[in-house]
């Protein structure tokens, strides 16, 4: 038997695109295979590896929940060339796909508590599909309250979802724009800032962040001024990755890869092997 190849993708089709923001589309995807899609499981958190044929391959997050199987959800903000030639794809096209890889939000050890997620720009992306996971698994977890905000009204991500979100008693919506708000309920000012304004509490509650890097650095850091301890606080980090399963040593932070030991990580993970946000 020919041994499995882990750089060869499984072939898939875009089946459906959402215009996000001026910048950011989302891809409902599915495997060819159809046994292969009606087998495949996942944890949120997880990525995947997307090929445009002749353009490369980019690392994006499933942003749908493992609990709606339909399809796969991607979204891309369009940076360079792979996330370029994604942003030219129509419904029907074709593409590679290895997922699931990397490791996941701990979900299980967040049963019971408090859920507080920070998120900015197209940072919502892996927290949609924790929140959409957890909205499917409300009984799990006590009050979810969502901080997320962009550049401009225009630049809020899932607008969908945040109608939604914004209209359910069980969930804390505050969205934020850095500049040229529309008015209520959309506030105006930096996600650090409109997160020290809410202040919430520590207790028993674990926070969620993810977002640009200099967004993260200050949200960390106002987190730990609430009172915040390390380890009820998870991010997931961005670093620039090529294979995805801790062959090609691109993604290391020291002997970890943040392919394969991330892309998930506590804050006082990233403490003890010495990484700075
Ligand atoms: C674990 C993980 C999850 C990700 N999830 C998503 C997602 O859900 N949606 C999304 O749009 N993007 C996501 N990204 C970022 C995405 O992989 C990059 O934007 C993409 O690889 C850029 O490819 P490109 O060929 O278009 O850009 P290139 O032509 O290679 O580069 C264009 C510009 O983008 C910058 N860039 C490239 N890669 C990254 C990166 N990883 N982080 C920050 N800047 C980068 C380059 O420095 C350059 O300035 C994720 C990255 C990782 C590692
Ligand atoms: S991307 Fe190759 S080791 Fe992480």
């Amino acid at each position: 038997m020919t041994p499995h190849n882990p750089y060869l993708p499984d072939l898939a089709t875009v089946i459906d695109i959402v215009d996000e923001t001026p910048t950011i589309k989302s891809y409902k995807v599915i495997f060819n295979d159809r046994e292969k899609m009606s087998r495949f499981t996942f944890e949120p958190g997880q990525v995947g590896q997307i090929s445009v044929f002749g353009a490369g391959e980019s690392t994006f997050v499933i942003n749908s929940p493992p609990t709606r199987t339909e399809y796969l959800q991607f979204s891309v903000m369009k940076a360079g060339e792979v996330t370029g030639a994604i942003h030219q794809l129509s419904p029907g096209d074709q593409i590679g796909l290895r997922a699931p890889l990397g490791n996941w939000f701990p979900y299980t050890q967040m049963k019971g508590k408090n859920i507080l997620f920070v998120g900015g720009g197209i940072g919502l992306a892996p927290l949609r599909t924790l929140i959409l996971f957890m909205l499917d698994n409300r009984q799990d977890y006590k009050e979810i309250t969502i901080i997320y905000g962009a550049r401009t009204d225009a630049d809020l991500c899932y607008k969908e979802d945040l109608k939604e979100w914004g209209g359910r008693d069980d969930i804390t919506l505050i969205l934020t724009v850095d500049a040229n708000s529309p008015g209520p309920p959309i506030r105006q000012g930096f996600v650090p800032t409109v997160l020290n304004d809410v202040a919430p509490k520590p207790a028993d509650t674990v926070a969620v962040t993810c977002g640009p890097p200099i967004m993260i650095k200050y949200v960390l850091q106002n987190l730990a001024a609430l009172g915040f301890g390390a380890e009820e606080v998870i991010t997931t980090l961005e670093a620039r990755m090529k294979c995805g399963i801790g062959l090609c040593g691109r993604c290391n932070i020291g002997s970890h890869y943040i392919c394969k030991d991330g892309p998930v990580f506590s804050l006082a993970r990233l403490k003890a092997l010495d990484f700075e946000i």
